[in-house]
């Protein structure tokens, strides 16, 4: 396995510079299976997670040619004979769940995994499922799989609404419903850049949608969608995360600029909590520029669906907020249970207390470097984050969470004056007695 060795205490400086968003190259990689024939996805980031989603997506019988190098990804979806997304593939990742709604929009019929428990808790699917049934699939589950098939080989279209509003199954809906015969409609729909992203390609595509990025989605079902070219989005939770990053650990004084993000898809929340802490970030077409003051303020925050303070970028607040000179809380009302990074963090000396889906952090507690988990991708980075402020030497073991969705992470941060290296361990050796005591 690997892990991060971060050597605090050395300012990050310069640039840093945002890929393509993870969240939003998945749907849209499910969006090129309603058409057949070969598309191609450009601004493609290489990552764990769309290497797991190609596999996914090969399983059923389309190939997916993949340059790393020059960020683009082909699916050839001319054959699809296999409607199935199997357990070994979908419990790695949830978003191949996507495989469900692209499935029966372009098969009529699929047979998907139920994707289980994640990293932070219980994570249901029951949503998407509901939803497809609303549409006119008959969904059965057995043996741990989702059989969907449609009554006359595609679906009727219909009403549902998501309560509460869900990404993932406001995406899967739009898959299914874009081929439907009939009309549908979604409500209380999720809003996020990468939805809207999303049902923009499905619109190019030659798909009847409207009302995205508001909460009422209606689609009128069309024959069939065609093959094109898509530009997919920049990572506006790597964004985020460099902004943090760029908050807490550049030297105070020093502009550090972060490029090609669309600053926009932060959200307005995001945007006003930072400036309440005294960072100074000037906001620009596909540069944005953030000076660390001698002192953050600290500054509460409440995730929520967007436009609200994203959930992904919470374990980073958090971190950021260690280094006030006050105390704050993180609430998380996306999620209850999304604080496995907590006591990873205390490791590190930070001052947390967590009640029910509250974190309360004390900043000003100086940090020093330890060994730490990841438990999960934005946890994962958070450590990483810590380690750049604390004294001394981090390793952030676990690192493939990190490989999940932040391209090239300790390079682009070696680039930025970060020292930082991957290094492979044993998870299972014995501990060095030496050191240990
Ligand atoms: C997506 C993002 C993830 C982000 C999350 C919330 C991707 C690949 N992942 O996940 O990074 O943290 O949005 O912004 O885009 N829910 C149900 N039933 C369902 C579906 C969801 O109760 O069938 C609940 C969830 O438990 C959660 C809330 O709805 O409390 C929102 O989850 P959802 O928006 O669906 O998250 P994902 O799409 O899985």
């Amino acid at each position: 396995m690997d892990k991060f060795v971060v050597r605090g205490n050395t300012a990050l400086d310069g640039s840093l510079t945002v890929s393509g968003s993870k969240n939003t190259a998945l749907p849209l990689m499910a969006a090129t299976l309603l058409a057949e024939g070969p598309s191609t996805i450009t601004n493609v980031p290489d990552l764990r997670d769309v290497r797991t989603f190609s596999k996914v997506i090969r399983y059923g019988g389309p190939s997916v040619t993949v340059d790393p190098d020059a960020h683009t990804l082909s699916v050839d979806a001319t054959t699809l004979e296999t409607p199935v997304a199997p357990y070994e593939m979908v419990k790695k990742m949830r978003a191949s769940f996507y495989m469900l709604g692209a499935l029966l929009g372009r098969c009529g019929r699929a047979k998907v995994s139920l994707p289980g428990g994640c990293a932070w808790g219980p994570r249901p699917v029951d949503l998407h499922i509901k939803g497809m049934r609303a549409f006119g699939a008959d969904i059965e589950l057995d043996e741990g799989y989702v059989h969907a098939s449609t009554p006359d080989g595609g679906l009727e279209g219909g009403t549902f609404r998501l309560d509460p509003v869900s990404v993932g199954a406001t995406i899967n809906l739009l898959l299914a419903a874009v081929t439907a015969r009939g009309g549908s409609k979604i409500e209380n729909a999720a809003t996020e850049p990468d939805v809207v992203a999303f049902g923009r390609a499905l619109q190019e595509m030659g798909a009847q949608i409207d009302g995205l990025g508001t909460r009422t989605l209606e689609v009128q079902g069309v024959d069939r969608l065609n093959t094109g070219t898509f530009r997919n989005t920049p990572d506006r939770i790597e964004l985020g995360t460099f902004i943090l990053m760029a908050a807490t650990a550049s030297e105070p004084g020093t502009p550090i600029r972060i490029h090609e993000g669309t600053h926009e898809h932060l959200g307005p929340v995001f945007k006003q909590k930072l400036a309440q802490t005294g960072a100074d970030v000037s906001y620009g077409d596909d540069i944005v520029t953030v000076t660390r003051p001698d002192q953050l303020r600290p500054v509460s925050i409440e995730t929520a669906p967007f436009p609200g303070f994203a959930t992904d970028l919470q374990a980073q607040w958090t971190v950021l907020l260690g280094t006030t000179d006050g105390t704050a809380t993180v609430t998380d009302t996306i999620y209850d249970d999304r604080f496995k990074h907590v006591p990873e963090l205390q490791r590190l000396g930070m001052k947390i207390e967590v009640d029910g889906n509250t974190a309360t952090v004390h900043g000003g507690a100086p940090l020093k470097g330890a060994k730490a988990m990841s438990t999960d991708l934005r946890a994962g980075v958070s450590l990483v984050m810590a380690g750049m402020i604390a004294e001394g030497r981090t390793d952030v073991l676990r690192v493939y969470h990190l490989d999940r969705g932040y391209e090239a992470l300790e390079q682009k941060l070696r680039d930025a004056g970060i020292s930082i290296h991957r290094e492979e361990y044993d998870e299972f050796a014995e501990p060095d007695l030496e050191t240990a005591t």
